[in-house]
């Protein structure tokens, strides 16, 4: 691969301020999922090199949670520069190991970037309270300080942005982290450290740990009591192991995990905005988002118009490699997401849904799905209770108000849902009712560093950005100070 400065891709875990090697020389391979090939392979780590960044970021702690916010801040500006400077670099990194175009793959880095632009100011407000005393002669403060070292589990879906949206609150409250990225992507986090090396931030106080036994390093980093907050962005079914893994040293947990997102078009929704919003919510990362529209229902009296309409603008997707111009649609991230989405398809199609476009693989390469489109859905489908990861659209129709916040509520899930209409009343009443931590309203793109990210029900607990995103960081303590006479 042709990269502007070919230092940014590193191959070795960075632990305490170095670059390094599994000790037996361990490595695993990382694939590109266009054709399986191979990209490169990686320092392989376990418990033993997991316990040493554990420790490192617990020294590095003393020191940095002793730093001023304003100096904090200066470190988090330089790596944001650095990764604007290298974002052609880290896209073309991210768009070979993960698959995604690259005009998206450049979006995520400024997405991720803009974590640590936006933390780097917010280290610097991080206030407490003055609340009147109880008693005459007593006064009390609130402080926030910094909860300690901090372990960051992240998905390959975002290979950035997922680890500076942790990273970048982490720090800027004064904490110190060690990070294992997925082992399909470990190559954007460990050119994150390169970056992070190159702003001068300390040794110890970012780590990644590179691995291809994720129980082994989850274990050790949900079991070690000097670990003092766990995040993790990635499945309900793996979120619910780690939550029940961190409850023998009762760590602060944050949880970003699975969704179920409903899209609702209203009868009286701007039906070529909604098929834009589809569109954009649906085939992002080919489907492979947590915030993807997962079942579309819409009214009755528009369906028609909808499909049709939704079905031409699926059909001008172009899906191929991510490195070539123009492409929109990339490869799932391996076979088995490829399968688990077949069998989606195939169980619908099945039980009657009626395939109006797609519904097969594509063959730019091995793990290519088409993207799809499904009519007349039922509950009865697998499609309607999983979260899909990939490039399936099923439309379900409904005909009233109250069936619809019924079936979109209908789901263990509660992360991002959308929904299209006009008028303001049912805007307000459908916005309460949905039971969702992100709701959409006349859009389909709601994700941004300015917002609290997050999810209520099983999609976890814990906002993201926004300025409630170093709270989950933070520890509140309590002053009373008496004897003022
Ligand atoms: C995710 O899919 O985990 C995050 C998506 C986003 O931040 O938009």
């Amino acid at each position: 691969m042709k990269l502007n400065n070919n230092d940014i891709l590193q191959t070795r875990a960075y632990i305490d301020g170095q670059w390094v090697s599994d000790s037996n020389h361990k490595t695993f391979d990382v694939i590109n999922p266009v054709d399986d090939s191979f990209i490169t392979e990686v320092a392989d780590l376990g418990k033993v090199a997991t316990r040493e960044a554990i420790d490192a970021a617990n020294k590095a702690f003393i020191d940095w949670k002793s730093k001023t916010a304003t100096e904090r801040s200066e470190f988090l500006r330089k790596w944001f520069d650095l990764q604007i400077e290298h974002v052609k670099d880290l896209a073309k990194i991210l768009t070979l190991e993960q698959g995604k175009p690259l005009t998206e793959a450049e979006g995520e880095i400024r997405y991720g970037a803009s974590f640590v632009e936006w933390f780097a100011e917010e280290a610097k407000r991080v206030y407490g309270d003055v609340i009147p005393g109880h008693t005459r002669d007593k006064r009390i403060i609130t402080l926030k300080q910094p909860i300690g070292v901090v372990a960051a589990i992240t998905p390959w879906n975002f290979p950035n942005a997922m680890i500076t949206r942790k990273v970048a609150p982490a720090l800027a409250a004064g904490c110190t982290i060690v990070v294992k990225p997925a082992k399909n992507t470990p190559l954007s986090a460990l050119a994150l450290a390169y970056l992070a090396e190159k702003a001068g931030i300390p040794k110890g106080v970012f780590n990644v740990v590179t691995s291809s036994d994720s129980r082994a390093v989850g274990g050790e980093l949900t079991s070690n009591p000097i670990v003092r907050k766990l995040s993790f962005t990635g499945s309900t079914q793996v979120g619910k192991i780690l939550i029940k893994q961190c409850a023998d040293t009762v760590k602060k947990v944050s949880m970003e995990l699975g969704g179920n997102a409903p899209f609702i078009v209203f009868e009286d929704a701007d039906i070529d905005k909604a098929v834009e919003g589809v569109i954009i919510s649906k085939y992002r990362n080919a489907g492979q988002t947590c915030v993807c529209t997962n079942r579309i229902f819409v009214h009755e009296s528009v369906q028609i118009e909808f499909t049709a309409k939704l079905a031409k603008a699926i059909q001008k997707l172009k899906v191929g490699n991510g490195l070539e111009e123009g492409v929109e649609i990339g490869p799932m991230i391996d076979h088995q997401a490829l399968e688990f989405v077949e069998d989606l398809v195939k169980d619908a199609v099945q039980k009657g849904a009626e395939l109006v476009y797609g519904g097969a693989r594509n063959n730019k390469g091995i793990n290519f799905y088409n993207p799809t489109l499904l009519c007349n859905l039922d509950t009865s489908m697998k499609i309607y209770k999983e979260e899909i990861f990939g490039p399936i659209a099923p439309v379900f129709s409904f005909k009233t108000e109250k069936e619809v916040i019924q079936m979109a509520n209908d789901t263990e899930f509660g992360l991002a849902s959308y929904f299209y209409g006009k008028d303001y009343a049912k805007i307000w009443r459908v916005a309460e009712a949905l039971e969702y931590g992100m709701v959409g309203i006349n859009t389909g793109l709601i994700s941004t560093t300015l917002a609290p990210f997050g999810g209520i029900k099983e999609s976890g607990y814990g906002r993201e950005g926004s300025k409630y995103g170093l709270d989950d960081y933070l520890e509140l303590k309590y002053l009373c100070i008496g004897g003022i006479e």
